[in-house]
């Protein structure tokens, strides 16, 4: 069965308000990234880090999905168990499409987990008020984000998902910290969708589309369409 994997970035989710990282030199919403970030930044200001994701929980509340997010969610409702859609993003805009079976790489903002049992608290948008798990009681009541320097599991998926997939469709990702270059030599067929042309990542990539992901979606949204129906030029 032909199957395609739609794996997104912060490219995605611009046109919604929500700011990519690499754009503003290194700074998401004026912060260092490391120091927001990673697990040496989150050791060393604790408060902070929790502060900043309380800020962009509230920040997410306010913006919602665009046509790009609604696209993808329309194709993964047409062709289910052949599409695989999965994000760097931590917001909930393709949830709020109506997309469903999304994998969340780097976590997903809208949610704590306790590091110590591993249980999983969906708080919406609202601030984290405690520390303390309200199932086990131990103070490891987290943001559930992948910063760096911590394990990442749901690779594991990334890479079963590209294994299956003949067609791989990269949106609004610059490949700083996923090699899609990589990636796109291990599918048959490969499109890239940037604002930004970046001749290194676009010439490993059989279809370039260089604009606004909610420009873009709608040829991508046909090339789907035509691979899954055999007829892909
Ligand atoms: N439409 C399409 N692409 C866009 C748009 C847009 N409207 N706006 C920006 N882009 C593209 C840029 O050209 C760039 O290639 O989105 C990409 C954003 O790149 P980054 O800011 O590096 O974001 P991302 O690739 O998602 O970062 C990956 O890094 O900080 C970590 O964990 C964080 O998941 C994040 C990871
Ligand atoms: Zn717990």
């Amino acid at each position: 069965m032909k199957k395609v994997l739609i794996l997104s970035g912060a490219g995605l989710s611009a046109e919604s308000g929500l700011k990519t990282f690499r754009e503003s030199n290194g700074l998401w919403e004026e912060h260092d990234v490391m120091e927001v970030c990673s697990a040496s930044g989150f050791r060393k200001n604790p408060k902070k880090v929790r502060e900043f994701y309380d800020e962009r929980r509230a920040q997410l509340e306010k913006v919602k999905p665009n046509h790009a997010h609604e696209m993808i969610a329309k194709l993964k409702a047409e062709f289910k168990d052949q599409i695989f859609v999965i994000t760097q993003n931590v917001d909930d805009l393709l949830e709020r499409a109506g997309c469903k079976d999304v994998i969340h790489l780097h976590g997903f903002l809208p949610e704590l987990y306790c590091a110590s049992c591993g249980t999983h608290f969906n708080i919406a948008y609202k601030k984290q008020e405690s520390t303390t798990c309200p199932k086990c009681k131990q103070p490891f009541l987290r943001h559930n984000i992948v910063m760096f320097e911590e394990p990442a599991p749901q690779y594991q998926t990334l890479y079963e998902a590209l294994n299956q997939s003949g067609l791989f469709v990269c949106i609004g990702t610059s490949g700083y910290v996923l090699p899609v270059g990589h990636f796109a030599s291990m599918c048959e067929h490969s499109i890239l969708n940037n604002l930004d042309a970046d001749p290194a990542l676009d010439s490993c990539f059989d279809k370039v589309y260089t604009q606004k992901a909610s420009t873009a979606i709608d040829q991508i949204a046909l090339d789907i369409r035509n691979y899954l129906g055999g007829n892909y030029v």
